[in-house]
């Protein structure tokens, strides 16, 4: 018997409780793996706070968004209990010979730290912002997708029924994933993304050219998005849970300047976390499903230092350093593919 501790890290996306389940269910069937959830995130891992996980706990979860465990942006080495001793000594107190940390870039680089201080982990990936490197995509991309290209579609009636231009900000931090694809799936004018700067004189010029056509403008644009000549992203929220600017806010400064340079009438929408919650779409609970199943065949075969993910079609085995190496952005070729039709 194998005890095994799972812990949800980082914001949270659609998807998380798919993994718990699609491990607890495999692991306990095939390998006799007992499991145990930490509470929120790391902090659960510091302190010791555990609830146990089996096949009752798991039921009809597949389908409900957020994490059952709870999650935070704390790290395990933060606070005077969090080193790699003290996490040892509580795994072993609690009888955890090893931990399934399922989370985005900040979970990996702590996963990797941890794995190098000799304690048995294994990863999952998620992030609504697809910018993890070393898998295909992330479980919540296509949920946020979904969501924001429903948006896309709502804004189209009313903006085209009082001929405004209508500015939807979509999440991504410094990845423009989310408003290049539901900015592509809503048929947006302009799609504005934080990897390539526009000036104001091309977005607008885009926007009047769809006046002209007696059509009524859509912008997509990503919160991590910068006007040429701002040297960073709009932030007037202050630093998260890891130091870095909170971002939002570039929709709401990018209307007015729009109708100023334009005369047309427009109103900004910021999706915030709207995209973030609600139930997974069926892509991202077949992907978080299987991914929570295979990292239970890591864990059987203690190839500990690793994480899974997904490549093509097939789920594979990727060490934190590949999902580390660089940011998953959106290659300038892609934006240039869509870029051609703006306007
Ligand atoms: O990384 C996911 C994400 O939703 C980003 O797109 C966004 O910038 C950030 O998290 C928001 O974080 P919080 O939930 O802490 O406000």
């Amino acid at each position: 018997m194998t005890r095994i501790g799972i812990l949800t890290s980082g914001g949270d996306c659609p998807g998380l409780n798919a993994v718990i389940r699609g491990a607890v269910l495999k692991g306990e069937t095939l390998y006799d793996q007992e499991f145990v959830g930490f509470l929120e995130g790391w902090r659960g891992l510091v302190k010791g706070e555990v609830i146990p996980l089996d096949r009752s706990v798991v039921r009809g979860l597949s389908h409900q968004g957020g994490t059952i465990l709870g999650t935070s942006r704390f790290g395990p080495y933060q606070d005077e209990e969090g080193s790699a001793e003290s996490i040892k000594a509580t795994m072993k107190r609690l009888g955890v010979d090893g931990v399934i940390a399922i989370g985005g870039e900040g979970t990996a680089s702590a996963s990797k730290r941890l794995h190098n201080d000799g304690i048995n982990i294994v990863g999952v990936p998620k992030t609504i912002d697809n910018d993890l490197n070393g898998t295909d995509y992330t479980f919540g991309f296509d949920t946020a997708v979904e969501i924001a290209t429903e948006s896309i579609d709502r804004l189209r009636t009313t903006g085209n029924s009082h001929r405004r231009c209508m500015v939807l900000e979509v999440m991504g931090r410094h990845a423009g994933w989310i408003a290049l694809h539901s900015g592509t799936a809503g048929g947006a004018h302009a799609i504005l993304i934080p990897e390539q700067p526009e000036t104001l004189e091309q977005i607008c010029e885009w926007v009047s050219s769809v006046r002209d056509r007696g059509r009524s403008p859509m912008v997509v644009v990503a919160e991590g998005f910068k006007l040429a000549g701002m040297d960073h992203a709009y932030s007037d929220k202050g630093l998260d849970g890891f130091d870095r600017p909170r971002l939002g806010g570039i929709g709401e400064v990018l209307a007015p300047m729009i109708e100023r340079q334009t005369g047309i009438e427009t109103r900004a929408t910021v999706l915030g976390h709207i995209q973030r919650g609600g139930v997974p779409t069926a892509f991202d609970r077949v992907l978080a499903t299987r991914l929570g199943m295979a990292v239970t065949d890591l864990v059987a075969d203690g190839e500990w230092g690793k994480m899974v993910a997904l490549h093509g079609t097939d789920i594979v085995r990727v060490g934190f350093d590949e999902a580390l190496a660089d940011h998953k952005v959106v290659p300038a070729d892609r934006y240039q593919e869509m870029r051609v039709i703006f306007g």
